[in-house]
C-alpha cells in the first residue's frame, strides 16, 4: 500500500460522488396534464434538490393536487416527463412503481386513515404491507407516534380524535418507514392557527432529518412563517418560484392581479431550463 488510490478505487469514488449527487432529485420536465378539456397543469418545468423544503402554494384549483397525482405515479400527464433519482416514474411497470412508492411518504388531502384501526394499527399497518418484521414495526412506530406527539393516544380510533391529531397521525404513518420525501397534501386543512402551526413544526422537524418535503397549502400565515422555497401555481401554470419566498410578495401580488399575457412576463423558474 502506497496510500494511492487505484485506478478502479478512484472511478468507485467519482461513481459515489457522482450518486450523492443526484440522491433524490426530482425534475418535472414540460409537465402538461389535461382531465377532459380542462388544461389542469401547463407546461411545468421544476427541479427540487433532494434536502429542500419546498411550500407549493395557489388558490383552490390551481392544480396543486394533480401535481402530486403526477409525482406519486398514481396520475399520467399528457406531455413531459418526471424523474425522482433514477426512477423515470412517468413510464414505469406495477412492480417498479410499488417500489418507488416506498421511498415516499405521503399525506393526502383527505386523510384516508383506516377507521376501525387504532392509531397505532394505522401506522403499523403501512410497514406491515411492506412487510418488515414485527421487531423493527415495534420500534419504528412509537418513535413516529412520539415524533408528532401522538404516542399517548395510540390506541384511540380515528374518529376518536380532533382534525388536528388525525393530521399527526397521518404524518406518523407518512414517515414511519423513513422515507427521503414526504409529500403533504394541505394536511393543516380545517385547523385553527395554533394546530396549524404545530403541524408545520413537526413538517420542519422531519426536514431537519435529511427528509425533502414538499407541502401544498393555501395558508399564508404558515408560508411567511416556514420562509424557505416557493413555489406557486395559477391556473396550471407555475407563476413564481422563490427561494425564501412569502405569500405576500409584491410580485405574488402582481402575478395573481395581472392580465394573462403579463404573468407570462413574470414567470420565474425559466432560467432553470
Ligand atoms: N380526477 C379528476 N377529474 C377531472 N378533473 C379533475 C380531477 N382532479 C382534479 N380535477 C380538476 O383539476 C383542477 C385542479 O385540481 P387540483 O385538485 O389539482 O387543485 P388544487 O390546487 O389541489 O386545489 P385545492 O386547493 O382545492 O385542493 C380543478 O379544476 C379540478 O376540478
Ligand atoms: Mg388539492
Amino acid at each position: 500500500m502506497n496510500g494511492k488510490m487505484s485506478n478502479n478505487e478512484l472511478a468507485d469514488l467519482t461513481r459515489f460522488h457522482l450518486y450523492m449527487y443526484y440522491y433524490d432529485v426530482i425534475i418535472f420536465k414540460n409537465i402538461s396534464k389535461k382531465y377532459g378539456d380542462n388544461l389542469v397543469l401547463d407546461d411545468i418545468n421544476l427541479t427540487i434538490e433532494g434536502g429542500e423544503f419546498v411550500s407549493l402554494i395557489g388558490h383552490s384549483g390551481a392544480g396543486k393536487t394533480t401535481l402530486i397525482q403526477l409525482l406519486i405515479g398514481a396520475e399520467k400527464p399528457d406531455f413531459g416527463f418526471i424523474t425522482v433519482d433514477d426512477y423515470n416514474v412517468t413510464n414505469m411497470d406495477r412492480n417498479t412503481l410499488q417500489y418507488y412508492r416506498r421511498k415516499l411518504g405521503i399525506v393526502f388531502q383527505d386523510l384516508k386513515l383506516l377507521p376501525k384501526k387504532t392509531v397505532y394499527e394505522n401506522v403499523a399497518f403501512v410497514m406491515e404491507v411492506c412487510e418488515t418484521s414485527d421487531e423493527e414495526i415495534k420500534k419504528a412506530v412509537p418513535e413516529a407516534l412520539e415524533l408528532v406527539g401522538l404516542l399517548d393516544r395510540m390506541n384511540q380510533f380515528p374518529d376518536q380524535l380532533s382534525g388536528g391529531e388525525k393530521q399527526k397521525a397521518c404524518i406518523a404513518r407518512a414517515i414511519v418507514h423513513r422515507p427521503r420525501l414526504l409529500i403533504a397534501d394541505e394536511p393543516t386543512g380545517n385547523l385553527d392557527p395554533e394546530s396549524t402551526r404545530e403541524i408545520v413544526d413537526i413538517l420542519l422537524k422531519i426536514h431537519a432529518r435529511d427528509t425533502t418535503v414538499l407541502f401544498a397549502s393555501h395558508d399564508n400565515q404558515m408560508i411567511d412563517y416556514i420562509r424557505k422555497r416557493v413555489i406557486m401555481l395559477h391556473e396550471g401554470r407555475m407563476v413564481s418560484d422563490e427561494q425564501e419566498g412569502t405569500y405576500e410578495l409584491d410580485m405574488l401580488k402582481q402575478v395573481m392581479n395581472a392580465p394573462s399575457q403579463m404573468v407570462e412576463i413574470h414567470i420565474d423558474g425559466e432560467d432553470e431550463e
